[in-house]
């Protein structure tokens, strides 16, 4: 049955009651009750009801002992299909680790792959909890520059950046916070170049259901057999389905070998870390029941996408790149003559409106200048949102002295 994203996704459908009491991070519990959160990257909107509704009949057997170490069997099974059927990358449900969020399996990965001292290369900006991996993992990152005017990496850096000391190359694709989809010749030239240097790759594909259009969207792994064998591919429920409280992602290593390094580095067996089963119930709901909601939910974006890109780039002095995924826009503010700490200090002091700022903490030094505003509401927030911050970011203070 086609769902009616004016529906499902209308001002009416955001519980924000709910919201103001349990988004953190951040977001609205977080922040005084007259401003709007465009902040972290989480969804106003409540759960697909056949998430909803699989917690609610598993909860009422009322049983929650130990589940398998590796993950159950049915959301190993939902991850491998999904993986298959949606991103092009046929893998086998064995090599699939469920985890207790993506950052946590972004964290075992870099913890197999690295050792103190040594180097990994990432993106900037990226997401900070690469870095926040690597460095977890007593390594230290050097920066690939991606231009957040274009999207365009620098691949050329790759062999300046690359020392005896490398063993792991971050990728984020689609890419937080500047909205790009990876092409498949940029794909091509990262996935080659981790193979020759033998290199292993944390492919993040968190991103990879909210891409508008989905024919654009290529799975690292999927490129040829010597680039799957090096990469550890990262998934979460956080972005399309609202899952980031019940913290589950699962991990796709390249092979067994792999995963036993995987499991073994992540302390699944001893039952010192893992997923819970009800977050795996509520997971594998979504990947089973749910993709027409997250196609929905998609067209939503897309056209909040639009008229938010529209909106803020009609504010003199505001450039920003049209994302291709993700429900997050990376605008430069450089021109306001302010800096971006200042400026999202300014919004939400004077316009009642909460923004990231694209400070070196969260995407890393190559953010400068640039403020990431996240469009995953209704309407009616976002609209108030931007007309907020354009009455505020449109007024000659900007441009005149402090
Ligand atoms: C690129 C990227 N990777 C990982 C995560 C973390 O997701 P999770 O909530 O599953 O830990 C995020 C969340 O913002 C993200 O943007």
């Amino acid at each position: 049955m086609a769902i009616d994203p004016l529906a499902l996704f209308s001002d009416a459908a955001i519980p924000m009651e709910l919201l103001r009491e349990r988004a953190y991070n951040l977001r609205w519990a977080t922040l005084p009750p007259d401003v709007i959160a465009l902040t972290a990257a989480d969804p106003d909107f409540a759960v697909a009801t056949p998430i909803r509704q699989a917690l609610s009949d598993y909860v009422a057997g009322g049983v929650f002992s130990y589940g398998p170490a590796e993950g159950l069997p049915e959301f190993r099974r939902a991850c491998a299909s999904a993986t298959r059927i949606r991103k092009g990358f046929s893998c086998d449900p064995e090599q699939i680790l469920a985890v207790d969020s993506a950052a946590a399996g972004m964290m075992h990965v870099a913890r197999l792959a690295l050792q103190p001292g040594d180097e990994a290369i990432i993106f900037d900006p990226v997401d900070f909890l690469f870095k926040a991996s690597v460095e977890a993992a007593g390594a230290t990152v050097k920066l690939l520059p991606v231009d957040p005017d274009t999207g365009a990496l620098d691949l050329q850096a790759l062999q300046r950046l690359v020392t005896p000391r490398t063993r792991l190359l971050g990728v984020c694709n689609p890419h937080n916070p500047v909205g790009r989809v990876l092409t498949r010749a940029e794909l091509q030239v990262l996935g080659d170049f981790a193979v020759s240097h033998n290199l292993w790759i944390l492919n993040d594909e968190i991103w990879s259901d909210i891409v508008y259009d989905r024919s654009t969207f290529v799975s690292l792994p999927s490129l040829s057999l010597a680039i799957a064998a090096r990469t550890f591919t990262i998934h979460g429920f956080s972005k399309t389905f609202g899952l980031a409280g019940l913290r589950i992602g699962f991990v796709i290593a390249p092979d067994a070998e792999q995963f036993e390094r995987l499991i073994t580095v992540a302390h699944a067996r001893t039952t010192m870390t893992g997923a819970s089963t009800l977050s795996q119930i509520a997971a594998t709901a979504a990947y089973t029941d749910c993709w027409p909601w997250a196609d929905a939910f998609v067209d939503h974006l897309r056209n909040q996408r639009d008229m938010a890109h529209a909106r803020l780039t009609a504010i003199p002095g505001v450039t920003c790149l049209l994302p291709q995924g993700t429900y997050v826009l990376f605008p430069s503010v450089r021109a306001l003559e302010r800096s971006a700490e200042e400026i999202v200090q300014i919004l939400l002091d004077q316009g009642r409106v909460a923004v990231v700022p694209g400070a070196a903490r969260w995407f890393g030094p190559g953010a400068e200048g640039r403020i990431r505003i996240v469009f995953s509401t209704s309407r009616q927030l976002l609209t108030t949102g931007l007309d907020r911050a354009a009455a505020v970011l449109g007024r000659p203070w900007s441009r005149s002295a402090s």
